[in-house]
């Protein structure tokens, strides 16, 4: 599509979340994007969380982190732009070393990745000798290799009940942690490093599942107060909860899944008003996409880390190869083993 050609479906889905005097610029961004895209062979992969603009009208292919991590591992480009945070497109390095993978902002982190060492992963594993170790893919490459298995909020329970074991060690995000616990009934437990559990009475009990104390600086933010606050105001909404929130607030939720998993729900239910408790991104892309449902955009909270990454960015990392995303070998191919374990769980 040309400039003109962008400009006027911009104007078409946007309406009602992007202010018009903004469309023209962004669509001149996105031709140029897509010409550079074609030029260097490269494939852009976009999370649910980037912005109306971007995410509708720059990655190839969108989703959450399974679906990208699944995506990233067929790709036959040369170049991956991954409009996402770092963690994500280490996970495209791992599984694919021979290919170019930009991150388009350095400074896109994640609260949760930033929680935990590969150290604190061995002195899990000397503490707990022979339980598995399963690691959300929010982490870096160097502990996901120090794991047995990834998980991604789409698949943690699933993973968590592959593995068949009685104990399994679950880092770094203790909410979904805790979210997965009840889920599969098991009983959860938060040891120091230091040996000491956070409930002495547990420690000679067969517990089931040790987690780790990372949170989401996002999630973390929601309470079950904001949801009583908007039942009372919209009694017939419908509340969405990214199951990194705590397990208070998703069961208070009408619903909890992934990032994609609440999108599909929206798209195949039919609510008056929908409320996501999440990144405020999503709720704007899935107004524009569906114009005829009705998203409650109350914004409160913003993934900073999310944020850092623009159709600017997009265009430069394009323009001048940056920022590269490397893996040292030995790093890379005992992750791969981690993440390549959880994509073969399907
Ligand atoms: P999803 O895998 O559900 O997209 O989650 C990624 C994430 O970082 C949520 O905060
Ligand atoms: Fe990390 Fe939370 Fe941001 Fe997702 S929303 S990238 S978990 S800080």
């Amino acid at each position: 599509m040309n400039v003109e050609e962008i400009y006027k479906a911009m104007q078409e889905k946007l309406r009602n979340v992007v202010p018009e005097a903004e469309l023209r610029y962004k669509a001149e961004l996105a031709a140029e994007i897509n010409r550079l895209k074609e030029e260097k062979n490269a494939v852009i992969l976009g999370h649910n969380y980037m912005e109306p603009a971007l995410y509708h009208f720059v990655p190839d292919i969108r989703g959450d982190s399974l679906e990208l991590a699944r995506k990233a591992a067929q790709t036959d480009k040369d170049v991956i732009v991954f409009c996402g945070v770092r963690f994500m497109a280490e996970t495209a390095k791992i599984l694919n070393p021979q290919k170019t993978v930009l991150l388009p902002a350095q400074k896109a982190g994640c609260s949760l990745a930033e929680s935990i060492t590969a150290e604190d992963v061995r002195r899990l594993r000397q503490m707990y000798p022979g339980v598995p170790v399963v690691t959300y893919i929010n982490t870096y490459a160097d502990v996901k290799a120090e794991c047995d298995i990834c998980c991604t909020s789409g698949n943690a329970a699933a993973v968590v009940e592959s593995l068949h074991s009685d104990t399994v060690i679950f880092i770094p995000d203790e909410y979904l942690a805790r979210n997965v616990a009840l889920e599969t009934g098991k009983h959860i437990i938060f040891p120091d490093l230091k040996g000491r559990s956070d409930n002495a009475a547990d420690t000679d009990v067969d517990f089931q599942m040790i987690g780790w104390r990372g949170r989401c600086e996002v999630h973390e933010q929601f309470t079950v107060e904001d949801i009583n606050t908007v039942r009372q105001q919209f009694p017939d909404v419908v509340i969405l909860a990214h199951p990194e929130c705590s397990p208070e607030v998703t069961r208070a939720a009408d619903f909890s899944g992934s990032t994609s998993a609440m999108i599909k729900y929206v798209e195949q239910t039919t609510a008056p008003h929908y409320l996501l408790l999440t990144e405020c991104a999503m709720g704007d892309n899935i107004a524009a996409a569906n114009p005829d449902k009705e998203m409650l955009r109350l914004c409160s909270v913003r993934c900073p880390h999310m944020n850092e990454i623009t159709m600017e960015d997009t265009l430069n990392a394009l323009k001048h190869n940056r920022y590269v995303i490397e893996v040292p070998e030995d790093i890379r191919v005992r992750a791969l083993r981690s993440v390549q374990r959880m994509l073969e769980i399907g």
